[in-house]
Parts: structure tokens; sequence; C-alpha cells
């Protein structure tokens, strides 16, 4: 046999084993429960539809029958699952059911290399140790430095209003917003970036954005494998981000005079690398990653609750607006029925991380009764599922309605913490791994929107084509607002 007829054998052989791989799960994985075509992922790449109606067509009908569906995403088959009970059962056996993120996933990635080894995605003794050092500083927060970066905001939007532009495109603002906030009140810096839009920081972190949440490297990860040389730039660019940041958060909080009696969680991170109880690659991963969780999800909650405030601005703008008249303390803002209720509204209805893949079965095992699976399965959560089932939202689970929460703040602050227990709002995850930062984010998110509904009025641009993102996190997509002062104070 030739050499060539022998190369065109194995590219053959390589690629039918690829396809294989591809278009059909594997066959130990199980039977009872119903596949979604391998090609459904690929759809948002080719067609403009959004994640919601992606759902809606290929994934609603049988996540809704069985509970768990078998999906390819990442490179892989995996389980998705959105039934309250199953979730229950992930969430509480963290033995079975190791959260296993992207730098055991695909340690070869880009993504992998910008957050590493952290809190959300550890395991274990390691991830004990983590949240020992953080969770201190995300519980107990001085929110005053988001108070003053909501009222900068507000001043930078109407600054742009004075001079005539009243469509604003939210999704860069609303991250410098985010930027300022996580780095005040956890980091113990001032990422600066509400005050000068052009940092240097600021731009480093935007352009690795940019190549880390490409859509077609996060969809074929293993390509990072490979010499190509955006990719490789990518890498260094990373690199070099992270070393700023550690650098610039220890700087600071190492040459401040106080430091022992700072509360930061980056303090209690650094004072847990001191203590030889975390390295300082544990530490650079930490920090990364508290910046990272620490903007990203506020920001498309606060997108996703400008969107409600913008569509629904004839009721829900003007109830709030009435509602946080004359408030100015964080505390009471936490008290009042109708913005505590719209927020939560906002989770169940638009989680920003709409689908997380990051536990692996350490064992065979069980979910529910009868479905079996194979240790070594990557098994995610569907959170806009679970909030989207009329088995746990009744009929009206797909509606924008904020009342269903109840009417006084104990209902509604019990109404929230059931659906919390029971899995049927798991856009803050639940059990142990709770998110450390749902206080941080709800306080700004109270403060912000409270700040701006004195101080503005908006509605949706309608040059803007109402539209959610295509797929990873979740909100709208590039939201544009018309602006104007609210003269009626
Ligand atoms: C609206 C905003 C937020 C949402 C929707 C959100 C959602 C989540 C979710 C779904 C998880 C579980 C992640 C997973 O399984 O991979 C999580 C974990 C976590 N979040 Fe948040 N998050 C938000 C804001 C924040 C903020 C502001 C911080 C502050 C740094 C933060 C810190 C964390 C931490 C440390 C964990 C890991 C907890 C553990 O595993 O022990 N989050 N969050």
């Amino acid at each position: 046999m030739s050499i060539l007829k022998l190369l065109g054998m194995i590219l053959f052989l390589l690629v039918s084993y690829v396809a294989i791989v591809v278009i059909f799960p594997p066959l130990n994985f199980p039977k009872n429960i119903p596949t979604i075509p391998f090609y459904v992922i690929f759809l948002p790449a080719i067609f403009p539809i959004d994640q919601t109606e992606l759902y809606d067509i290929y994934i609603r009908e049988s996540m809704e029958k069985y509970g768990a569906v078998k999906i390819f995403f990442g490179s892989r088959w995996n389980i998705l699952v959105s039934r309250s009970e199953y979730l229950s059962q992930i969430f509480k056996d963290e033995d079975t059911f190791a959260k296993s993120g992207n730098q055991k996933k695909i340690p070869y990635s880009a993504l992998a290399a910008y957050t590493g080894d952290n809190v959300i995605s550890a395991h274990g003794k390691v991830w004990r140790d983590y949240r020992n050092a953080v969770t201190n500083g995300l519980q107990h927060f001085d929110d005053a430095p988001i108070s003053k970066n909501a009222k900068i905001f507000c001043s930078l939007i109407k600054q742009r209003v004075q001079k005539g532009q009243f469509s604003i495109q939210m999704g860069p603002l609303s991250q410098r917003l985010a930027l300022d906030n996580i780095s005040q009140v956890a980091l113990g810096f001032d990422f600066a970036t509400l005050k000068q839009e052009k940092n240097a920081l600021h731009e480093h972190l935007v352009r690795i954005k940019k190549q880390i949440f490409h859509p077609f490297f996060l969809t074929f990860p293993f390509l990072d494998l490979l010499p190509i040389p955006s990719r490789r730039r990518a890498f260094k660019d990373v690199s070099s981000f992270r070393e700023l940041l550690v650098k610039k958060v220890q700087d600071q909080l190492i040459n401040n005079y106080k430091f022992e009696q700072t509360t930061f969680a980056a303090s209690d991170l650094i004072r847990a690398y001191n203590n030889e109880i975390i390295d300082y690659k544990q530490l650079s991963d930490n920090i990364v990653i508290i910046l990272v969780a620490g903007h990203e999800n506020p920001q498309l909650l606060f997108n996703t609750s400008l969107y409600l405030l913008a569509k629904y601005s004839n009721q829900w703008q003007k109830r709030l607006r009435q509602e946080v008249k004359g408030i100015t303390d964080s505390k009471a803002l936490a008290e009042l029925p109708l913005l505590n209720a719209f927020i939560f509204e906002a989770v169940r209805l638009y989680p920003p991380l709409s689908t997380i893949i990051n536990r692996c079965t350490t064992k065979a095992c069980k979910l529910g009764a009868d479905i079996v699976i194979p240790k070594n399965v990557y098994i995610g959560y569907n959170n806009f599922g679970s909030s989207h089932d009329p088995k746990n939202w009744g009929p009206t689970a797909n509606d924008f309605e904020p009342d269903r929460w109840g009417s006084d703040i104990e209902t509604i602050r019990k109404n929230w913490r059931l659906a919390k227990n029971r899995c049927t709002v798991t856009g803050f995850h639940g059990g142990r791994r709770a998110c450390l930062g749902e206080k941080l984010a709800l306080t700004e998110m109270r403060i912000t929107l409270a700040e701006m509904l004195k101080q503005l009025e908006w509605s949706l641009d309608p040059e803007w084509g109402e539209k959610l993102t295509p797929a990873g996190p979740l909100c709208p997509l590039n939201l544009k607002l018309i602006f104007r002062e609210n003269v009626q104070k």
C-alpha cells in the first residue's frame, strides 16, 4: 500500500472516529433520557437565534418531561439537568457529583489559564481553604463605594443626555460600574474605570475578554492546543493581565499601613498566602475569580433589570420609582417589597448563568430512582430550565410577574428562600456551594437601580432588535436604552 493511501485511510478513520464521538453519546450513557441532537448547540453560530428560543424549540419538551437530557457541549457529551429533585440531589452529594471546573475539564485552554483553580471550581479540602479565606470579606463589606459609584454612573449617563446622546449602549458602561464596585468592595483597590474610561488595566481586561470568550474557541477549546498565533498571544495577554492585577492588589493592600485591620476578601487571601495555607498561584487564581465572578455576573443581572424596567416601564418603572422615593439608606432599600420582588423575578426569569456544566461523577451512580450515570461523566445544571418549568412555577412560568413573590417583604423573602431550598430557582446555585456573592450582588442591584430610578427615566431604543445572548451567559444582547432625566424627583 502506498504511503498516500495509508495516510488517506488514517485520515478517514480519524474523521469517522471524531464524527461518531460528536454525533452519538457514549454507549454507557443512560438510555432512559432523551438525546438533544448534537448540532443544536452549533445553531446560534449559524442562525440568528437566541438561547431562550433555542431552549424552547429543541430542549424544553424533553427537559420538562424527563428532567435531564444528554447534550453535546464543550467538545464532549454531558448530562444536563433541570428537575428540582435531581438538582437538589446533585447539590447535596458533593462527593459523587464533584465540582470540576475548566482547570480540570479543559486545562489546556485560555479560559482555564485565566481563572485557574479557584473557590468556584475546586473540590474538597482545597475548596474549603479557599472558601474560608474569602467568605468573611464577601459577607461583611462596606457598601458606601456602591452608593458613590451609582451616583457617578448616573452622572455619566446624564452628561451624555445633556450632550444630546439619548441612546446608550449599556454593556460597556455597566461593565465599568461593576468593575469599580468589586475592586473597591472586595479587592481593596480602585479599578477607576468610571473616572477614566481609557485606563490601561481596563483596556487590557477588555482585550483578553474578547480572546477568552471568543464563541468559536469556547465551542472548540481543544484548538487551544494548536500553535495558532492569535491564541498564543491570548495566553501571553492573560498571563500579563493576571500578574498586573495581583501586583496591584498586593501593592495596595500590603503598602497600606493598616493592612492587618483590612477585611477585604483579598486581604484574607493574602493572609492565607502569608500563612502558607495557599501558594502564589492559588492566591492569583482566587483574586482573578473574585474579579471575574464579582463583575461579570452582577453586570449581567443589572442589564437584565434595566431591560425589564424599560420593557415594563409603565407598570414597573413607575411603581418602583414611587417606592424608592426619598429612601437613601441601603438597609431601608432591603426592606422594600416591590424592589426586592422585582430583582428576584429578574433572577428567576433570566438567570445570568443560565447553564453551568462543571460537575463530574466520581463513581457510577443513580440520579433520582432510575437514571444510571457512569463514572467520569460531566453533569450540568440548566438554571433557565428549572425556573421556567410550569411544574415549579405554574402556567405563568414564562411570564414576568414580580407580584408572584408576595406583597409584603417577609413573604417575599420567605418565598425566595424556599425557591432556593427547593431548587426551583438555582440562579445563585444552592447547598454548600451557594454563591458567596449573592448578598453583595443584591445590594448592588438595589442601590444602583434605586439611584437610577430617582435620577433618570428610560425606555428600549426602538432601533434595538430585542434579543438575548445566543449562548453563554444570559442577558439582553447589546442592550440599547433611551434615557431622559427624571424631572419629577
Ligand atoms: C447576579 C450576580 C451573581 C450570580 C447570578 C451568581 C451566580 C453564581 C452561581 C450560579 C454560582 C455557582 C457556580 C458554579 O457552579 O460554577 C456562584 C458561585 C460563587 N459566586 Fe456568584 N453570582 C453572582 C455574583 C457574585 C459576586 C458579586 C461574587 C463576588 C465575588 C460572587 C462570588 C461567588 C463565589 C465565591 C462562588 C463560589 C461558591 C462556592 O463554590 O463555594 N458571585 N455564583
